[in-house]
C-alpha cells in the first residue's frame, strides 16, 4: 500500500492547533449553542427551563454537566419539525434516519450547517489519504440517508471527481471501478464485501483495481474486518464516524497515517462518555455512551445528545483533537444471552480468524422453551465448501466463539452466497423470537 500521509501543510490549522486553543474555541462556541438553542427552539427552551439550567450557569467547559440530556425520543415527539432553531424557511435541506416506527427522524440543516458539513467531510478524506483531483466513487446511499449527499457535497468541496453511484447494482459498480479507475471508494463495509464478492464472481483480481482508499462507516466494523479488505483489495481502509442527529459522516475520522481510532472535529462537536446507567460523565480513557453537543449547528442545534454508541475518548495522536476508539457496538444492538453480553463485532472477530470462511454473517435470535438461543449464519468460502470442510469450519467457530466470548451456540455454514447481502447498512441481528 501507498504512503497517502497528507502533507501537513495542507492541514486545517485547528487540526493541529494546541488543547488550550481547541478548548478555548470550544468554549466560546458552547455558549453560543446554548443561547441559540435556548433562545430559538422551544423545544430546548422548555427542556432547559424545566431542568433549572440557563445558557448563563455556563462558565467552562465543565459547566455542560449542568444541562440535560437529549434523545432520540424527542426528535420523534417533536416530528416532523419541531426541534428546530431556525424558521423552517431557513433550512435548505432535510435529512433523515429510518426509524422502526416507519417514521424517520428528521433533521434540517441552513446554508451555513451545509457548507461547515461539506469543509468537515473534505477534511476527513485528506486525513483518510484523498486528494484534490481524485476520483471518488461515492456508494453510500443518496436519499434521506446522510451518507450520500453528505460524502458527495465534502468530496466536491475537496476538489474530488465523484461517481454518485449511490448503493446497490453491485454488478454496475463493478464495471465502474474498472472503467474510471477511481482512487477513493466511500461505502459501508459490508457493502464493500458485496463489491468482493462480484469482482471473485467475475474471476478478476480485486488487488489490481485503481483504489487506494476505502472510507467507510455508517456501522459498526472490526480490526479484522480492516485486515481482510486492506488484503483484498491492496488498499488503505479507514473508519468514518457520524450521525444524522449531529450531522452525518464527519463527526469524526480516522487518519490513514496512523489507523488508530477516530479524531473527533473538535472544533464543531463536544463529546463527552457517560455512564449509561448513571448519567455521569466519565473521564477520558473510560468506557460508555457517547454524548454530543454541537457547536455550530443552526438549523438543528443539539445539546448532549446520548448517541447510545459505546466507547472511550483517548488522546490525539495524528491530529491534535481527542480520538473515540473503533466503536465496538450501540447498547441497542448488545445481546444478552443468558447472562452474557455480546457484540455483533465480537463474533466478526471471531469468523475471521476461521480461514475457511469469508467475512459475511448474521446471528438469528430464538427461543427454544425458556431457553434464548443463537444462531451463528456464517458462509465457507468456495475452497472450503464441501460437505466435509464445513462441518469442520462450523466446530471451529463454535470453539473460538465459546472459548473467547464464554456461550454456547449454534453455528450453521453455509453455501458460498448463501447469507442475505447488505446493499447499505449489514443487518446483523434477525430477532426470531415470539413477541412477548
Ligand atoms: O450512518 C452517518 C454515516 C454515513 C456515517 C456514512 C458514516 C458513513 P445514521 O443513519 O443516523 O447516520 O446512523 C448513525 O450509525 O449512531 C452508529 O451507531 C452507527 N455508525 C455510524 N458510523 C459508524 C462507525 C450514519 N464508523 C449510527 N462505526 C451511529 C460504528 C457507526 N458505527
Amino acid at each position: 500500500m501507498i504512503d497517502l500521509t497528507p502533507d501537513r501543510n495542507s492541514l486545517d490549522p485547528i487540526e493541529i492547533a494546541s488543547r488550550d486553543e481547541i478548548a478555548g474555541l470550544q468554549e466560546k462556541r458552547l455558549t453560543w449553542t446554548l443561547d441559540h438553542a435556548y433562545r430559538n427552539s422551544d423545544f430546548f427552551r422548555k427542556r432547559f427551563d424545566d431542568h433549572g439550567a440557563h445558557p448563563g450557569d455556563f462558565k467552562s467547559l465543565a459547566d455542560i454537566a449542568k444541562f440535560p440530556f437529549t434523545v432520540k425520543q424527542d426528535l420523534r415527539d417533536t416530528y416532523p419539525f419541531g426541534m428546530f432553531a431556525t424558521p423552517r424557511e431557513d433550512l435548505v435541506r432535510i435529512h433523515g434516519s429510518s426509524g422502526t416506527t416507519g417514521k424517520p427522524t428528521v433533521v434540517g440543516y441552513t446554508a451555513n450547517d451545509i457548507s461547515n458539513w461539506s469543509d468537515l467531510i473534505a477534511r476527513s478524506i485528506r486525513a483518510a489519504g484523498g486528494r484534490k483531483g481524485n476520483i471518488l466513487h461515492n456508494a453510500y446511499g443518496y436519499g434521506l440517508f446522510t451518507g450520500g449527499l453528505g460524502a458527495h457535497y465534502g468530496a466536491e468541496r475537496l476538489g474530488c471527481t465523484v461517481v454518485p453511484i449511490s448503493g446497490g447494482m453491485t454488478e454496475r459498480q463493478v464495471t465502474l471501478i474498472e472503467d474510471f479507475r477511481p482512487d477513493v471508494i466511500m461505502v459501508t463495509p459490508s457493502y464493500m464485501l458485496s463489491i468482493l464478492d462480484e469482482y471473485q464472481h467475475r474471476g478478476l483480481d480485486a488487488r489490481k483495481c485503481s483504489l487506494k482508499v476505502g472510507i467507510f462507516g455508517a456501522e459498526p466494523w472490526t480490526n479484522a474486518m480492516r485486515e481482510e479488505i486492506q488484503e483484498a483489495f491492496d488498499m488503505h481502509a479507514v473508519d468514518i464516524y457520524g450521525l444524522s442527529e449531529i450531522m452525518g459522516p464527519g463527526v469524526a475520522q480516522e487518519c490513514v497515517e496512523t489507523k488508530d481510532g477516530l479524531h473527533v472535529w473538535e472544533d464543531h462537536f463536544y463529546p463527552e462518555i457517560i455512564d449509561p446507567v448513571s448519567e455521569n460523565v466519565l473521564p477520558d480513557g473510560e468506557m460508555g455512551e457517547l454524548v454530543f453537543t454541537t457547536l455550530t449547528k443552526e438549523g438543528l442545534p443539539m445539546v448532549r445528545y446520548r448517541t447510545r454508541d459505546l466507547t472511550r475518548i483517548l488522546p490525539g495522536t495524528a491530529r491534535s483533537m481527542r480520538r473515540i476508539e473503533k466503536i465496538t457496538g450501540r447498547s441497542d444492538d448488545m445481546i444478552i444471552l443468558r447472562g452474557v453480553n455480546v457484540f455483533p463485532t465480537q463474533i466478526e472477530e471471531q469468523i475471521l480468524k476461521c480461514d475457511g470462511l469469508s467475512a459475511h454473517f448474521q446471528i438469528e435470535l430464538v427461543r427454544t422453551g425458556r431457553m434464548d438461543a443463537m444462531i451463528v449464519h456464517a458462509e465457507a468460502t468456495p475452497a472450503a465448501s464441501s460437505a466435509e470442510a464445513r462441518s469442520a469450519s462450523e466446530r471451529e467457530l463454535a470453539h473460538h466463539i465459546k472459548s473467547t466470548i464464554g456461550i454456547s451456540s449454534k453455528v450453521e455454514i453455509h453455501e458460498p452466497d448463501g447469507v442475505a447481502r447488505s446493499q447499505g447498512k449489514a443487518q446483523r441481528v434477525v430477532d426470531n423470537r415470539p413477541k412477548e
